[in-house]
């Protein structure tokens, strides 16, 4: 599957390095072409020569290695390339990049890369913990970097905990997704909601909630991706809108009731991971509201349309998806929402869970189908998140399609 596409395997200089073996000898076998580049430590594991034998490949092993390489090859290997993986990725390449340290053949050719870099961290618990390296994951990970989580296990120091690599195989299999999304939602037109809605209460206040929209925003990247015509209708976030077809900016739960409403009938599918507020004030004041002398103040709300009852209300072919993020009782409140709001899938949150919810990297989350089958999907960053909802859009959308 990976026939034809340019890979660079970066080692660096942990135990995990012979497990970079066994990667560089899998891409190879699939006919990628396989670049690896050593730092010198990851030397001190694995010698050159069997990277060499296995990607049949020059293997860099420094910045200044030879005129061919310090030449241009920093440069000219990030742009030809398609994929970087880091793999094991060391606390301090991983600390190096997301600092913009550039002082080896690696860090230096990450920097000149525009392409997708994975970063696969292999490390002791405790350095896998230090919240310094928490930080430096952030920041990558704000910036766009991949990771493969490392897993549970016996580590190289007899330590049992989080940091052993994942195994070569998940690694292999992360490329593929990543290099060779499929298209399985080729043909669908796919409308995604994202982020908060803000309702005014005079021209320099509102009411809003805590969503970021990143759940949202990585449903609509991986529609995208899979081949889907894609809308997305966001509320006001911060963070960088991903390329779909159609992007309509809403401020108001009214607004985007009406940018979705006026879309609806050429949808096949809807997916509402907007967190919109249920109220607004009953009056906008057209002045600031001055501060009274009053200990208190009050301010009348009055509801707002429900946009996923109205779209459950006079659904046709389309396949709808609701969320829904509690604080208690969660499945109870997310399965009665499906029978009164007509949904095909609703994908509940438990806000109240660690790293779950508003403005997090990763969720973990139950989809609940109207048969009464639940499906529970673990902490994951939230785009692996929106690509196990896609897949049960994509069964749900061809069991509708296959009953026309
Ligand atoms: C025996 C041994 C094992 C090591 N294993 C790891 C490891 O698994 N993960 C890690 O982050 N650092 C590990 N280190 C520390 C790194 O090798 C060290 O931080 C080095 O500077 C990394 O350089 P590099 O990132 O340029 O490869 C290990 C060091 C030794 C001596």
């Amino acid at each position: 599957m990976l026939k034809g596409k340019h890979i660079v395997v970066g080692v660096t200089g942990g135990v995990a390095a012979y497990k970079a073996c066994e990667l560089v000898s899998r891409l190879s076998k699939q006919q990628a072409t396989v670049e690896v580049m050593m730092t010198e430590a990851a030397t001190s594991f694995v010698k050159p020569e069997t990277f060499q034998a296995l990607s049949r490949n020059q293997v860099v092993t420094g910045l200044f290695q030879s005129v061919k390489y310090w030449e241009i090859e920093h440069i000219s290997l990030a742009q030809k390339t398609d994929a970087v993986i880091i793999a094991p990725a060391t606390a301090n390449i991983i600390g190096k990049i997301a600092n913009g340290i550039a002082d080896d053949f690696l860090s230096t050719m990450v920097m000149a890369s525009t392409v997708p870099v994975v970063l696969a961290p292999a490390m002791n618990t405790q350095m896998y913990e230090n919240p310094i390296f928490q930080r430096n994951m952030e920041v990558l990970k704000s910036h766009g970097y991949h990771f493969v989580d490392p897993c549970e296990g016996l580590l190289a120091c007899g330590d049992i905990g989080k940091g052993k690599m994942a195994e070569p195989a998940t690694l292999e299999d992360y490329l593929i997704n990543l290099l060779i999304p499929k298209q399985d939602l080729a043909g669908y037109r796919i409308l995604v909601t994202a982020g908060p809605t803000r309702e005014e209460i005079d021209p320099v206040r509102y009411i809003t909630n805590y969503s970021s929209g990143k759940m949202g925003y990585a449903l609509a990247e991986m529609a995208k991706k899979r081949g889907a015509q894609v809308t997305l209708v966001t509320g006001p976030c911060q963070i960088p809108v991903p390329k779909v077809d159609e992007v309509v900016s809403v401020l108001s739960t009214k607004e985007m009731l009406q940018a979705v409403m006026s879309r609806y009938e050429e949808q096949d599918a809807v997916v509402k991971a907007a967190a919109v507020a249920d109220y607004r004030p009953a009056d906008r004041a057209a002045q600031k509201i001055k501060k009274q002398d009053d200990e208190t103040i009050s301010l009348a709300l009055v509801k707002n349309p429900d946009i996923l009852w109205e779209l459950g209300k006079i659904k046709k072919d389309q396949v709808l998806v609701g969320f829904a993020a509690e604080t208690e009782n969660l499945v109870k409140h997310a399965t009665s929402k499906i029978k009164h709001k007509n949904l095909d899938l609703i994908v509940a949150n438990d806000l109240t869970l660690p790293g779950v919810g508003f403005d997090h990297d990763t969720n973990q989350v139950t989809l609940l189908f109207p048969d009464g089958r639940s499906q529970q999907i673990p902490m994951e960053e939230k785009t692996k998140i929106a690509d196990s909802i896609l897949n049960e859009v994509v069964h749900l959308l061809r069991q509708k399609h296959a009953r026309k």
